[in-house]
Protein backbone atom coordinates (compact mmCIF):
# COMPACT_ATOMS: atom_id res chain seq x y z
CA UNK A 1 0.00 0.00 0.00
CA UNK A 2 0.90 3.40 -1.45
CA UNK A 3 0.22 6.70 0.76
CA UNK A 4 0.59 10.69 0.27
CA UNK A 5 -0.01 12.91 3.43
CA UNK A 6 -1.36 15.74 3.07
CA UNK A 7 -1.09 19.08 5.42
CA UNK A 8 -2.38 22.43 5.40
CA UNK A 9 0.77 23.83 2.77
CA UNK A 10 2.01 20.43 1.31
CA UNK A 11 1.41 17.03 0.48
CA UNK A 12 3.88 14.65 1.29
CA UNK A 13 4.16 11.79 -1.97
CA UNK A 14 6.17 8.62 -3.03
CA UNK A 15 9.56 9.31 -4.60
CA UNK A 16 8.34 7.68 -7.81
CA UNK A 17 10.10 7.27 -11.36
CA UNK A 18 9.02 10.23 -12.95
CA UNK A 19 10.04 12.55 -10.41
CA UNK A 20 13.79 11.49 -10.79
CA UNK A 21 14.41 14.46 -13.93
CA UNK A 22 13.92 17.31 -11.83
CA UNK A 23 15.28 15.92 -8.29
CA UNK A 24 18.78 15.55 -10.33
CA UNK A 25 18.33 18.42 -12.05
CA UNK A 26 18.11 20.22 -8.47
CA UNK A 27 21.31 18.39 -7.16
CA UNK A 28 23.40 19.73 -9.99
CA UNK A 29 23.29 23.05 -7.70
CA UNK A 30 26.71 23.35 -5.70
CA UNK A 31 24.67 25.08 -2.51
CA UNK A 32 22.12 22.14 -2.42
CA UNK A 33 24.86 19.73 -2.85
CA UNK A 34 26.98 21.79 0.23
CA UNK A 35 23.66 22.02 2.72
CA UNK A 36 22.56 18.80 2.56
CA UNK A 37 26.14 17.11 2.57
CA UNK A 38 25.70 15.31 -0.92
CA UNK A 39 27.86 14.17 -3.39
CA UNK A 40 26.39 14.88 -7.44
CA UNK A 41 25.31 11.58 -8.91
CA UNK A 42 24.91 10.88 -12.60
CA UNK A 43 20.91 11.03 -13.92
CA UNK A 44 21.12 6.88 -14.02
CA UNK A 45 23.21 7.04 -10.67
CA UNK A 46 19.62 9.28 -9.17
CA UNK A 47 17.36 6.34 -10.86
CA UNK A 48 18.61 3.87 -9.12
CA UNK A 49 18.74 5.33 -6.23
CA UNK A 50 15.13 6.26 -6.15
CA UNK A 51 15.08 2.42 -6.56
CA UNK A 52 16.54 2.40 -3.78
CA UNK A 53 14.32 4.11 -1.61
CA UNK A 54 11.66 2.50 -2.74
CA UNK A 55 13.04 -0.76 -1.03
CA UNK A 56 15.15 -0.11 1.46
CA UNK A 57 12.63 -1.03 4.88
CA UNK A 58 15.59 1.67 7.05
CA UNK A 59 14.47 4.50 4.98
CA UNK A 60 11.50 6.21 4.48
CA UNK A 61 11.01 9.57 1.70
CA UNK A 62 8.79 12.02 0.54
CA UNK A 63 8.78 14.25 -2.22
CA UNK A 64 7.60 17.82 -0.97
CA UNK A 65 3.98 19.16 -3.12
CA UNK A 66 3.30 23.21 -2.89
CA UNK A 67 -0.78 22.74 -2.57
CA UNK A 68 -0.43 25.94 -4.36
CA UNK A 69 1.29 24.92 -7.45
CA UNK A 70 -0.78 22.00 -8.04
CA UNK A 71 -2.53 22.07 -11.18
CA UNK A 72 -6.23 20.95 -10.70
CA UNK A 73 -7.18 18.66 -8.17
CA UNK A 74 -4.44 16.51 -6.30
CA UNK A 75 -4.53 12.71 -7.61
CA UNK A 76 -3.44 10.05 -5.08
CA UNK A 77 -0.69 8.58 -7.05
CA UNK A 78 0.26 10.90 -9.45
CA UNK A 79 3.07 12.23 -9.26
CA UNK A 80 2.38 15.86 -9.67
CA UNK A 81 5.90 17.12 -11.43
CA UNK A 82 4.55 20.64 -11.86
CA UNK A 83 3.84 21.19 -7.44
CA UNK A 84 7.45 19.10 -6.46
CA UNK A 85 9.80 21.56 -4.31
CA UNK A 86 11.75 19.75 -2.19
CA UNK A 87 12.30 16.38 -0.34
CA UNK A 88 12.37 14.95 3.49
CA UNK A 89 13.65 12.06 4.66
CA UNK A 90 14.25 9.19 8.09
CA UNK A 91 16.97 6.85 8.33
CA UNK A 92 16.97 4.21 10.53
CA UNK A 93 20.01 4.02 10.37
CA UNK A 94 21.47 3.46 14.15
CA UNK A 95 22.43 -0.36 14.99
CA UNK A 96 21.95 0.26 19.05
CA UNK A 97 18.78 2.31 18.59
CA UNK A 98 16.13 1.24 15.57
CA UNK A 99 13.59 3.38 16.81
CA UNK A 100 16.21 6.38 16.34
CA UNK A 101 15.42 8.33 13.16
CA UNK A 102 17.62 10.82 11.39
CA UNK A 103 15.50 13.26 9.54
CA UNK A 104 16.48 15.73 6.42
CA UNK A 105 14.38 18.33 4.84
CA UNK A 106 15.29 20.31 1.48
CA UNK A 107 13.19 22.60 -0.21
CA UNK A 108 14.97 23.15 -3.18
CA UNK A 109 13.10 25.62 -5.22
CA UNK A 110 13.88 28.93 -3.92
CA UNK A 111 10.10 30.45 -4.81
CA UNK A 112 8.68 28.14 -2.20
CA UNK A 113 11.48 28.72 0.51
CA UNK A 114 10.26 30.90 3.46
CA UNK A 115 6.25 29.81 3.62
CA UNK A 116 6.67 27.37 6.14
CA UNK A 117 6.47 24.47 3.98
CA UNK A 118 10.13 22.59 5.40
CA UNK A 119 8.33 22.98 8.75
CA UNK A 120 5.13 21.59 7.63
CA UNK A 121 7.05 18.53 5.82
CA UNK A 122 9.12 18.23 8.79
CA UNK A 123 6.29 18.07 11.61
CA UNK A 124 4.22 15.75 9.26
CA UNK A 125 7.25 13.40 8.39
CA UNK A 126 7.73 13.04 12.54
CA UNK A 127 4.14 11.92 13.12
CA UNK A 128 4.16 9.70 10.56
CA UNK A 129 7.43 8.28 11.35
CA UNK A 130 6.32 8.01 15.55
CA UNK A 131 3.19 6.70 14.68
CA UNK A 132 4.47 3.98 11.92
CA UNK A 133 8.07 2.66 13.33
CA UNK A 134 7.57 3.78 16.71
CA UNK A 135 10.39 6.23 16.34
CA UNK A 136 10.77 7.71 19.96
CA UNK A 137 13.88 10.30 19.30
CA UNK A 138 14.85 12.10 15.96
CA UNK A 139 18.53 13.75 15.11
CA UNK A 140 19.26 16.36 12.54
CA UNK A 141 22.77 16.73 11.50
CA UNK A 142 23.39 19.85 10.00
CA UNK A 143 26.24 22.14 8.87
CA UNK A 144 27.69 24.53 11.55
CA UNK A 145 27.04 27.59 8.80
CA UNK A 146 23.48 26.77 7.91
CA UNK A 147 21.71 28.96 10.04
CA UNK A 148 18.18 28.62 8.46
CA UNK A 149 18.24 24.77 8.91
CA UNK A 150 19.83 24.96 12.56
CA UNK A 151 16.40 27.89 13.40
CA UNK A 152 14.56 25.57 11.84
CA UNK A 153 14.81 22.65 13.56
CA UNK A 154 15.35 24.79 17.18
CA UNK A 155 11.90 26.39 16.33
CA UNK A 156 10.50 22.63 16.40
CA UNK A 157 12.89 22.00 20.31
CA UNK A 158 15.48 19.96 18.39
CA UNK A 159 18.35 20.87 20.86
CA UNK A 160 22.21 20.18 20.66
CA UNK A 161 23.79 17.50 21.57
CA UNK A 162 27.20 16.91 20.16
CA UNK A 163 29.93 19.16 17.13
CA UNK A 164 31.68 17.65 14.86
CA UNK A 165 35.26 19.37 14.67
CA UNK A 166 36.28 17.31 11.64
CA UNK A 167 32.87 17.84 9.58
CA UNK A 168 31.97 21.20 11.47
CA UNK A 169 28.74 19.79 12.08
CA UNK A 170 26.54 19.78 14.85
CA UNK A 171 23.60 16.97 15.91
CA UNK A 172 20.65 18.33 17.29
CA UNK A 173 18.06 16.13 19.26
CA UNK A 174 14.98 15.52 19.84
CA UNK A 175 12.96 13.06 22.13
CA UNK A 176 9.19 11.94 21.20
CA UNK A 177 7.65 11.68 24.74
CA UNK A 178 3.95 11.89 25.37
CA UNK A 179 3.68 15.44 25.60
CA UNK A 180 5.70 16.21 22.26
CA UNK A 181 3.82 13.66 20.85
CA UNK A 182 0.59 15.62 21.58
CA UNK A 183 2.39 18.70 20.79
CA UNK A 184 3.00 17.40 17.14
CA UNK A 185 -0.89 16.11 16.68
CA UNK A 186 -2.01 19.56 17.63
CA UNK A 187 -0.09 20.95 15.30
CA UNK A 188 -0.72 18.98 12.27
CA UNK A 189 -4.31 18.90 13.48
CA UNK A 190 -5.61 18.29 9.85
CA UNK A 191 -3.37 16.33 8.73
CA UNK A 192 -5.01 13.96 5.87
CA UNK A 193 -3.63 10.60 4.49
CA UNK A 194 -4.27 8.70 1.21
CA UNK A 195 -3.69 5.10 0.52
CA UNK A 196 -3.81 3.57 -3.00
CA UNK A 197 -2.64 -0.50 -3.78
C1 LIG B 1 16.58 25.14 5.44
C2 LIG B 1 15.36 25.05 4.53
C3 LIG B 1 14.89 23.58 4.52
C4 LIG B 1 14.24 25.96 5.05
O1 LIG B 1 13.08 25.79 4.24
P1 LIG B 1 11.84 26.83 4.24
O2 LIG B 1 10.65 26.14 3.70
O3 LIG B 1 12.26 28.07 3.59
O4 LIG B 1 11.67 27.06 5.81
P2 LIG B 1 10.31 27.53 6.56
O5 LIG B 1 9.65 28.57 5.73
O6 LIG B 1 9.51 26.33 6.94
O7 LIG B 1 10.90 28.23 7.86
C5 LIG B 1 10.69 27.74 9.17
C6 LIG B 1 11.71 28.37 10.11
O8 LIG B 1 13.04 28.05 9.69
C7 LIG B 1 13.92 29.16 9.92
N1 LIG B 1 14.42 29.68 8.63
C8 LIG B 1 14.02 29.28 7.38
N2 LIG B 1 14.72 29.96 6.44
C9 LIG B 1 15.55 30.79 7.10
C10 LIG B 1 16.53 31.72 6.66
N3 LIG B 1 16.79 31.94 5.36
N4 LIG B 1 17.23 32.39 7.61
C11 LIG B 1 17.01 32.19 8.92
N5 LIG B 1 16.10 31.30 9.40
C12 LIG B 1 15.38 30.62 8.49
C13 LIG B 1 13.08 30.21 10.64
O9 LIG B 1 13.17 29.93 12.03
C14 LIG B 1 11.69 29.89 10.13
O10 LIG B 1 10.69 30.31 11.01
P3 LIG B 1 10.07 31.82 10.86
O11 LIG B 1 9.56 31.90 9.45
O12 LIG B 1 9.00 31.86 11.89
O13 LIG B 1 11.20 32.74 11.10
C15 LIG B 1 15.71 25.51 3.06
O14 LIG B 1 16.32 26.77 3.12
C16 LIG B 1 16.61 24.54 2.32
O15 LIG B 1 16.16 23.54 1.78
N6 LIG B 1 17.91 24.84 2.26
C17 LIG B 1 18.86 23.97 1.51
C18 LIG B 1 18.94 22.56 2.02
C19 LIG B 1 19.21 22.49 3.51
O16 LIG B 1 19.95 23.28 4.05
N7 LIG B 1 18.61 21.48 4.15
C20 LIG B 1 18.84 21.21 5.53
C21 LIG B 1 19.96 20.25 5.66
S1 LIG B 1 20.05 19.66 7.31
Amino acid sequence: MKASVEGEKVILVPYMREHVPKYHDWMQDPTILEATASEPLTLEQEYDMQVSWTQDSLKQTFIVLDKELVMGDFIPGNPHIEAMVGDVNIYMNDLDDPQMAEIEIMIAELKSRGKGLAQESVLMMMVFAVEKFGIHAFHAKIGESNKASLNLFHKMGFQKISYSEIFKEVTLELPITESTCEKLHQLIGNMVTHSWP
